[in-house]
């Protein structure tokens, strides 16, 4: 039996009998997919300072407290309705919005459910041996905070499943906790899921830029007709921006620690050969997860997202910005390849839907770079990083039928075999991360050499305070 009062939530679980019968089935299989696919080593013995959403209220909703993960009270909220709340944009523009799923859109939107749900445990996954090789406790901790919430935004999109898709949806429930990053015969749905996270450049790279996408599609998500996907993805974005706020910092401190080591080096000096990292490794981390980001977005021009907008399932990020909601006649000038020839071409902008997600992604993503970058200026370098273009290691789109470099240029398939390990992660470039992640730093207020320590605590406690501890 689970109780309702051990699940915070705001939907009314304890007075609805059908879904806390649902996720009565489907908790104990969560919690054992958490034991066996979750953080490995810090199940039973360890207490982590994690907070917990307990309400949707903006001034205070969440609790910090020690827990074991597994005790974590993993919640189900909604964000507030809004009063008389109208669909946005698309065909129904005006009508109301939906409190039940439509039956003519029932696939497109358990899709976007299942797509959206099967990123949140695949990250779990991939990051699950990162503990063994922590730079510091606060770090620690703080992957422990994403993977719980990665954890409560499975449940999110489980409560969805459960309570609008019928049969169907608790089918779909159980394949988010069978299908495993990374797997031969049942892998995570999109590629980006199913790389592994080994060392903590990745981490940073990750929660910078793939979560990133998450926020990408949140918002789109958060536009929808389909008013509890609305109001569930819009409380979701509340603890996303942590995620993208560990990546970046995570990524600034290593700048920040690369900045010191190169002046200890002499300014020309190889910082591998005091432990840290180099800038020419940083850009190869920043040119993977930004395109393998990139790729998550989709297809330039899809039939797909012309359809998701016409019927107002997913919007277009920050839609009440747009003038035009209804888009039947505008159009988007998209950059084609067309016989091996990049030109040009205004197409329908409901079919570049994705492309114009894109477009806000990319400029979100540039201004963490801006601020990186800050860093190298304030050190007197004039290095700088900077994000590759968006044709360069695409596998998803019309640009992956062709090599470019990180400028945007093509190159021959013999040019790109020849070049990539100066772009990509080279196997070396990763044997030497894992080499100066071998030990982990347990020790509160220590941190590994090759990363700065943060600015400040968490929820005002010091950097030395014991983020993650074991039982006395
Ligand atoms: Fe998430
Ligand atoms: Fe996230």
């Amino acid at each position: 039996m689970i109780s309702a009062e051990r699940i915070p939530n705001n939907v009314g679980l304890s007075s609805n009998k059908r879904l806390q019968r649902a996720l009565e089935h489907w908790q104990p299989k969560y919690i054992q997919w958490w034991r066996d696919m979750g953080p490995q080593g810090f199940q039973d013995y360890h207490q982590v300072y994690v907070r917990t959403a307990v309400s949707v209220d903006p001034a205070g909703w969440a609790h910090f407290e020690y827990v074991k993960l597994p005790e974590y009270r993993w919640g189900i909220f909604l964000a507030d309705p809004v009063h008389d709340r109208r669909i946005g944009f698309g065909d129904f523009m005006g009508q109301p919005v939906w409190h039940e799923v439509p039956g003519e859109f029932r696939n497109q939107l358990r899709r976007l459910v299942v797509t959206q749900g099967d990123t949140e445990p695949a990250s779990v996954e991939q990051q699950r041996w990162l503990g063994q090789r922590c730079p510091s406790l606060y770090d620690l901790r703080n992957l422990f905070q994403v993977n719980v919430e990665e954890g409560r935004h499975l449940w999110a999109m489980v409560y969805l499943l459960h309570s609008y898709f019928g049969r169907d949806g608790r089918d779909e429930a159980e394949e988010l906790l069978e299908r495993q990053s990374g797997n031969r015969d049942k892998p995570r749905i999109l590629d980006a899921f199913n790389e592994p996270i080994d060392n903590w450049l990745d981490f940073f790279m990750f929660t910078m830029f793939t979560d990133r996408d998450g926020k990408s599609q949140l918002l789109s998500l958060s536009e929808s007709s389909l008013d509890p996907l609305s109001r569930t993805t819009r409380f979701m974005l509340t603890e996303e921006a942590h995620h993208m706020f560990v990546g970046e910092t995570g990524v600034a401190r290593i700048l920040e620690r690369t900045c010191q080591l190169m002046k200890q080096a002499g300014f020309s000096g190889d910082v591998r050969k005091i432990g840290g990292i180099d800038i020419p490794t940083l850009q190869k981390f920043i040119n993977l997860w930004f395109s393998l980001s990139l790729d998550l977005h989709g297809n330039e021009v899809s039939t797909n997202a012309a359809s998701y907008f016409a019927n107002g399932l997913k919007g277009r990020a920050y839609e009440e910005k747009w003038d035009d909601h209804a888009v039947t006649e505008a159009l988007y000038e998209l950059e084609m390849l067309r016989d091996g020839r990049l030109e040009k071409n205004r197409i329908p902008m409901r079919t570049a839907m994705n492309e114009v997600l894109r477009d806000w992604y990319v400029g979100d993503c540039q201004n963490g770079v801006t601020r990186w970058n800050r860093i190298l200026e304030r050190h007197g370098f004039s290095d700088r990083l900077r994000l590759p273009d968006r044709k360069f290691n695409r596998g998803i789109g019309m640009f992956s039928s062709l090599h470019f470099d990180p400028e945007g240029h093509p190159l021959t398939d013999a040019d790109w075999e020849r070049r990539r390990n100066e772009w990509l992660p080279s196997p070396l470039d990763r044997e030497y991360l894992l080499s100066i992640m071998a030990e982990p730093v347990y020790e509160p207020g220590k941190f590994a050499n090759y990363i700065a320590p943060p600015q400040r605590g968490i929820k005002g406690a010091p950097l030395n305070f014991e983020y993650v501890r074991t039982e006395a």
